[in-house]
């Protein structure tokens, strides 16, 4: 039976918790940050100098950027912790970051303590085991895949909406919550995690409020303190690690094969024949559960709130719904969809107005520039 073979798995998973795992040998080591004295003769960008910058981008982070940008332009610095800080905002710079010049850089501030949450997935995974994972991982998000995932998307959807009622007032944040995490963990992970729903939820919310409002440099050694609001942000990573272990367990234990996600985290191998580990497949779970969802339901709530406040585009959107559903048995019809015109430039502009995800730090390896300014080593 599939659970005998697999129980090396299930062992393995016992006491291995990620908010208590060292930054894994694999990765680059972490550059010195720089302060103010590191810095002389280096031409680093104008930016904001208050001495209750601390606390203002504490108090309200994204205002505290967005003024910045209006400031200064696309590129600025500031000082936190007394470590030096550098915005990179035009869409040149962020592609330097992300593609063109990503190997100058590791996942910055904020990344340690996610990888307290979410353990080594791909989200937080530095190269280069991030590479390895995203190649074993690929294959269920290739466009062949996404029309099947669109015949799905739409069926929970269906299901989720048939309980509304005309007239009737619907808590529309909750309700995409719920929408998008059936949706990952049915396409995913062929599970029905609806009970786990709140639970879930619950967790993230403490674990994502600890991560944002504690990021300065430093502040991570507060985390194994005796004090309450840390302590739950130990309780809620644990539950969420625990959801997932349990969710790969009982695909184990169920003996089922599917193509879908977690068959191939179950069965991906690298051309040295190796697997990955029991923690790295319950890690990559969580990470797609978490990132696959919130993300996705946060984009969808900003949706109908810019459309209450703009109703002229709901006929033509009705109009667009019917003539796309109306080829719901394409091959193709993942590309119908992201090809319908008016839905496409709505979800555009509301990710543009309201991105939910808003700041994505990382930290200079080496000398570096981007958009033709130059970023020194150990930088924010
Ligand atoms: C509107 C929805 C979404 C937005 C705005 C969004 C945004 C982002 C951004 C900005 C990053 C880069 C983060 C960084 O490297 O600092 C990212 C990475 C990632 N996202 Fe999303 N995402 C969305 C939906 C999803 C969905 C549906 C999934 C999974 C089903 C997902 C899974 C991931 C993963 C695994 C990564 C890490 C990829 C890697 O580094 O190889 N995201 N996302």
């Amino acid at each position: 039976m599939a659970f005998k073979t697999r129980k090396p798995y299930l062992e393995a998973m016992v006491d291995l918790a990620p908010f208590q795992s060292p930054r894994p040998d694999e990765y680059a080591p972490m550059p010195k940050p720089l302060k103010r004295r590191d810095l002389k003769g280096l031409n680093i960008p104008d930016g904001p100098r208050s001495p209750l910058l601390t606390l203002r981008f504490q108090k309200d982070t994204p205002a505290f950027l967005i003024n910045a940008k209006a400031e200064y332009g696309d590129c600025s610095s500031f000082f936190l912790a007394g470590q030096l800080f550098i915005t990179a905002f035009s869409p040149e710079m962020v592609n330097e970051v992300t593609v063109s010049k990503q190997g100058s850089f590791i996942k910055g501030v904020g990344f340690d303590r996610m990888r307290k949450v979410l353990g080594s997935g791909l989200l937080t995974n530095e190269e280069p085991i991030h590479l390895r994972h995203r190649r074993l991982m690929q294959s269920p998000f290739h466009i062949s895949k996404i029309s099947t995932y669109a015949q799905t998307m739409l069926g929970l959807t269906r299901k989720h909406i048939s309980n509304w009622r005309d007239g009737q007032v619907v808590a529309i944040g909750p309700e995409m919550m719920s929408l998008t995490f059936d949706i990952v963990a049915d396409i995913l992970f062929g599970t029905d995690i609806s009970a786990d729903t709140k639970r879930v939820q619950d967790s993230m919310h403490i674990a994502i409020d600890r991560i944002e409002r504690t990021m300065l440099p430093g502040l991570d050694r507060l985390d194994n303190l005796p004090i309450p609001y840390f302590r739950k942000f130990e309780k809620a990573a644990n539950e969420l690690h625990d959801v997932a272990t349990r969710i790969v367990n009982e695909r184990i234990a169920s003996g089922v094969k599917r193509d879908d996600l977690m068959g191939v985290l179950l069965e991906a191998q690298t051309v040295d024949g190796e697997k990955l580990s029991a923690r790295e497949i319950s890690d990559e779970t969580l990470t797609l559960i978490l990132s696959g969802h919130e993300t996705t339901a946060n984009v969808l709530t900003w949706i109908f709130s810019y459309l209450s406040q703009n109703p002229k585009y709901w006929d033509g959107l009705a109009k667009e719904a019917d003539e796309v559903f109306a080829r719901e048995g394409d091959e193709d019809f993942a590309r119908v969809i992201l090809a319908a015109p008016l839905s496409g430039a709505i979800f555009s502009e509301v990710l543009r107005l309201a991105p939910p995800v808003w700041i994505s730090p990382r930290r200079a390896l080496e000398d570096v520039t981007l958009g033709g300014r130059e970023i020194p080593k150990g930088a924010h």
